[in-house]
């Protein structure tokens, strides 16, 4: 197995992935392990592979195939995410919270998530490996890494935790949902997990 940036090559397995963890489609099996709300078109998708570099994934070479895509992470500047709607009102409450007794500045943070492991790796350390590959990938353009994870989504909530040593900033809502907004220094790697 291999993290790395996604590739173009990467869309149909990373697509794959996101339908068997996506809410609207996952099976009643995995729902209690969380699933991911956020859809994306093929374009927005091409966008963050190729001109964000915001696709990190754990992939498995499979022969003569394409790379089976085990698991993925999304981040990137909020300009990208700015024409989603939960996102658009993240950016508008952000410099209402403070991390570390410092308000927020929306152009020093950056967005990450989704992120989906496929069952048959979770729990295994892939998640932490993942992750830290991701904040890695924008250490140099900024210094605080911010994501939200839906308060029903408790495997989520216990590894960005627990595993990833988010630190919970606040809480929000939208629409009929509760989230926790939560942050982490984009150098924490060097601590936590080299
Ligand atoms: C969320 C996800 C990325 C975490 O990766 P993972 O490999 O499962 O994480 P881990 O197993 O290492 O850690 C999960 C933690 O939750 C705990 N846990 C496991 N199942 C749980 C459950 N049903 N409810 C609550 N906690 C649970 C684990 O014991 C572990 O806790 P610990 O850190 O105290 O040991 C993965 O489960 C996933 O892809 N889920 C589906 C998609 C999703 O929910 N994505 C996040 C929202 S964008």
């Amino acid at each position: 197995m291999e993290i790395r940036l996604a590739l173009q090559e990467d869309m149909e397995g990373i697509k794959a992935l996101l339908r068997k963890y996506h809410r609207d489609t996952i099976s009643e099996e995995d729902r209690p392990d969380g699933f991911v709300t956020t859809a994306i078109t093929d374009e927005q998708l091409t966008r963050l592979i190729n001109k964000e570099k915001g696709v990190t994934v754990i992939a498995e070479p499979v022969e003569g195939e394409p790379d089976k895509i085990l698991g993925f992470c999304f981040a990137a500047p909020w300009e990208f995410w700015s024409s989603w709607p939960l996102f658009r009102h993240m950016m508008d409450i952000i410099p209402e919270y403070e991390f570390e007794s410092k308000k927020l500045v929306l152009d020093e943070t950056y967005q990450y998530g989704p992120m989906c492991i496929d069952r048959s790796i979770r729990g295994t350390g892939a998640f932490e490996k993942l992750f830290f590959a991701s904040l890695d990938q924008f250490r140099d353009r900024f210094p605080l890494m911010l994501t939200f994870v839906n308060q029903i989504n408790k495997r989520s909530e216990n590894a960005h935790n627990n595993k990833a040593h988010m630190q919970t900033i606040g809480t929000f809502d939208f629409g009929d949902n509760h989230y926790f907004l939560m942050g982490i220094h984009t150098d924490a790697a060097d601590k936590y997990f080299r």
